[in-house]
C-alpha cells in the first residue's frame, strides 16, 4: 500500500470539490434576493391581467394604477419617486392592489427585503414616542434605499399617522437628485387611508340614483368631489394638505365601495384560493348574511367591503 493517491482519484476529488463550489455559487447567486434584474423589474402583462381578473368592481383603480406604475417603472430617469395616495371605504381592497402592485414588481412580493409595511397603530402607536420615530423612520429609509434604490415602502392608515411624522418623510417623496448622497428617485411610496371615503360613496350613490352605470363614474367626477374642504378637515385628512400643496402625490386613487355582485366575485375566488371547488350557492348564503347600507334606501354596499369574507367563509363551506 502507498500514501500517495492515485492522480485519478485525486482529479476526481478535486472535481467533485469545484463542482460543489460551482453548485453552492449557482445557488446563492440565483436564490439570493437582489436589488437588480428579474427580482425588481415590473411584469407588466402580469400587473394588467392581476388588475382584470383578480380586482373586482374597481374600473378606475384598474386604470390608474397600471398607468401610473408601468409610467414610472419604464421611466429609465424619473425625477422624483412615484408617490401614490389610496383612499376608500373599508375592505374594498387598498392593502391588496398594494400587494398586487409588489407581487408583479418583486419576485418576492411582500416578503422581498426591499418591501416595507407599516401599520401607524402598529408601528407608531404612542404619540409620546414622536421623535424617536421620526428618527428611526428617516434611518430605515435612507438605509434600505442606499442598499436598493427600487425599494417600495407602503404606510398603512396614514389618517392615523402623526403628522410630524408625515413630514419628516416629505423630503423624501420631493424632486431632490439626492439628499446626503442618497437619490430617492427610483424608490415608490403607497400610502393608505380611508380619507375621503365617505365623499367616494355619496359620489356613486349619485350614480346609482340618477340610474347611471358604476362604470361611468370617472376619476373626475371624484376629485370634483373630493375638495381640499374634506383633506382640510383635521380629523380626516389633515397630513394629505401638505402632500397635496407641494404637488408630492403623483397619482389619487379612488376606491369605490363594494356592491353584493362584487362580494359574490369575491367569495367565488376566495372558496378557490381556500382550495375548495367554487359554489355559487355557499357564497350567495353568506353573501346574503352580510351588512349593506345605506339602509333607507336599497342596501347597495357592502359595510365591510370584501374584508370579512375569508373568514365567514369557513362557517358556510
Ligand atoms: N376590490 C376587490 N377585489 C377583490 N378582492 C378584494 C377587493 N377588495 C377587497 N378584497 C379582498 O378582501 C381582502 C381585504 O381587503 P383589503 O385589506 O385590501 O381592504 P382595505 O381597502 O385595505 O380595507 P381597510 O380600509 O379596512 O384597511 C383582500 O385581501 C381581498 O382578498
Ligand atoms: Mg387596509
Amino acid at each position: 500500500m502507498t500514501d500517495r493517491m492515485p492522480p485519478q482519484v485525486t482529479l476526481l476529488l478535486v472535481g467533485a470539490g469545484l463542482a460543489a463550489l460551482g453548485a453552492t455559487y449557482w445557488h446563492f447567486y440565483w436564490r439570493k434576493e437582489v436589488c437588480y434584474g428579474s427580482w425588481t423589474s415590473l411584469n407588466k402583462t402580469g400587473l394588467k391581467c392581476d388588475l382584470k381578473n383578480k380586482l373586482f368592481g374597481q374600473h378606475i383603480v384598474a386604470k390608474v394604477i397600471l398607468k401610473a406604475v408601468t409610467g414610472f417603472m419604464n421611466n429609465k430617469n424619473p425625477k422624483k419617486p412615484l408617490v401614490l395616495s389610496l383612499h376608500g371605504w373599508t375592505g374594498t381592497g387598498k392593502n391588496y392592489v398594494s400587494q398586487l402592485i409588489a407581487e408583479n414588481i418583486y419576485q418576492k412580493g411582500m416578503k422581498s427585503n426591499f418591501v416595507h409595511l407599516f401599520t401607524a397603530t402598529t408601528h407608531f402607536p404612542h404619540e409620546a414616542h414622536i421623535d424617536k420615530y421620526k428618527t428611526q423612520l428617516v434611518e430605515w429609509i435612507r438605509g434600505n434605499v442606499s442598499i436598493c434604490p427600487r425599494s417600495m415602502f407602503i404606510f398603512d392608515e396614514m389618517d392615523k399617522m402623526h403628522p410630524e411624522l408625515m413630514d419628516s418623510i416629505k423630503p423624501y417623496l420631493d424632486f431632490y437628485d439626492n439628499l446626503n448622497g442618497v437619490s430617492y428617485r427610483q424608490a415608490i411610496f403607497i400610502f393608505l387611508s380611508n380619507t375621503g371615503g365617505e365623499k367616494i360613496v355619496e359620489v356613486a350613490l349619485d350614480f346609482w340614483r340618477d340610474g347611471r352605470e358604476r362604470e361611468e363614474i370617472q376619476l373626475k367626477d371624484i376629485e370634483m368631489a373630493l375638495s381640499l374642504s374634506v383633506f382640510n378637515n383635521k380629523s380626516s385628512g389633515f397630513w394629505h394638505t401638505s402632500l397635496i400643496d407641494k404637488n408630492l402625490v403623483d397619482f389619487f386613487v379612488p376606491f369605490l365601495p363594494l356592491e353584493y355582485k362584487h362580494v359574490i366575485q369575491c367569495g367565488l375566488a376566495e372558496m378557490a384560493r381556500k382550495g375548495h371547488v367554487k359554489n355559487k350557492k355557499v357564497v350567495v348564503k353568506m353573501a346574503r348574511d352580510l351588512n349593506y347600507f345605506p339602509k333607507e334606501e336599497k342596501r347597495i354596499f357592502s359595510v365591510q367591503g370584501c374584508k370579512v369574507i375569508s373568514s365567514r367563509l369557513d362557517f358556510y363551506i
